[in-house]
């Protein structure tokens, strides 16, 4: 079970982008929970402004503090404790798989999601425990980021997928890709199943999917290989791929 609580401007798009599908039943479950909270709520201005020109000058508003931090200790009054904050930024630690298992098991996650030009600093350095990007390209806010890290953690998450083992054994698990899948027809469009795959020999099978994942990570993520646990027959099959032999 985890409980997520997004510090957002737009707490529509967040609200409504994961209440579909998977992450959808999980929460009707009970399974996880999404409350996406809106940082306006906490302004005190008349106007309800959340933002201002910076300090020093230069292009565009940053998001004032007071709200930020308003909106963060009203949600702790509320759960009695001061959860982990993750502050949705290019400047972050890029998220992976590693991480996410990580924040799996925790029981409340903040995502704090930034717009125009940014954040004051004083409320990132008050409330924020983890700087965290999706990748090194610069979107216009965190929701969407906030929204890709919450879908990777809710399927990790016991119950959320119906098949409770496939999460394990999908790519990027032992650092290796996932194997190439195939359904019905055994023939589309004149390419055939892999033969195997309709013997019904189970070892078989299970040493073929194998081999395509060291072969895909080898063509695809070459860089992964570095951190995958190889036998030394797979090893040596490795070495059948990297260096055919000439003839
Ligand atoms: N905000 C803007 N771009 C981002 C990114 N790549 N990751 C996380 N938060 C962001």
């Amino acid at each position: 079970m985890v409980n997520y609580h997004v510090l957002t401007l737009f707490p529509d798009m967040v609200a409504e982008g994961l209440n579909t599908s998977i992450l959808g039943r999980a929460a009707a479950k009970g399974l996880l929970s999404v409350e996406a909270i809106n940082i306006r709520d906490y302004t005190k201005e008349k106007h309800g402004h959340v933002d201002d020109a910076p300090y020093g000058g230069g292009a565009g508003m940053v998001m004032q503090a007071a709200p930020i931090c308003d909106a963060y200790d009203a949600l702790c009054s509320r759960l009695g404790k001061r959860p982990r904050v993750l502050y949705m930024t290019p400047q972050g630690r890029v998220f992976n798989q590693k991480l996410a298992q990580e924040l799996a098991r925790e029981e409340d996650l903040v995502f704090l999601c930034g717009h125009y030009e940014g954040v004051d600093e004083r409320a990132l350095e008050l409330i924020a425990t983890d700087y965290l990007s999706i990748g090194d390209y610069v979107l216009t806010g965190g929701e969407l980021p906030a929204m890709v890290m919450i879908d990777c953690i809710s399927r990790l998450i016991p119950g959320v997928l119906n098949n409770g083992a496939s999460a394990e054994f999908e790519s990027f698990h032992d650092n290796l890709l996932e194997y190439p899948q195939y359904t019905r027809p055994e023939s589309y469009r004149g390419q055939k199943v892999p033969e195997v795959l309709l013997s019904g020999h189970h070892k078989n099978i299970e040493a073929w999917r194998r081999e395509q994942s060291i072969r895909r990570t080898w063509e695809r993520r070459p860089d992964l290989l570095e951190k995958a646990q190889l036998s030394p027959k797979e090893k040596g099959y490795l070495e059948t791929i990297a260096k055919p032999a000439h003839g």
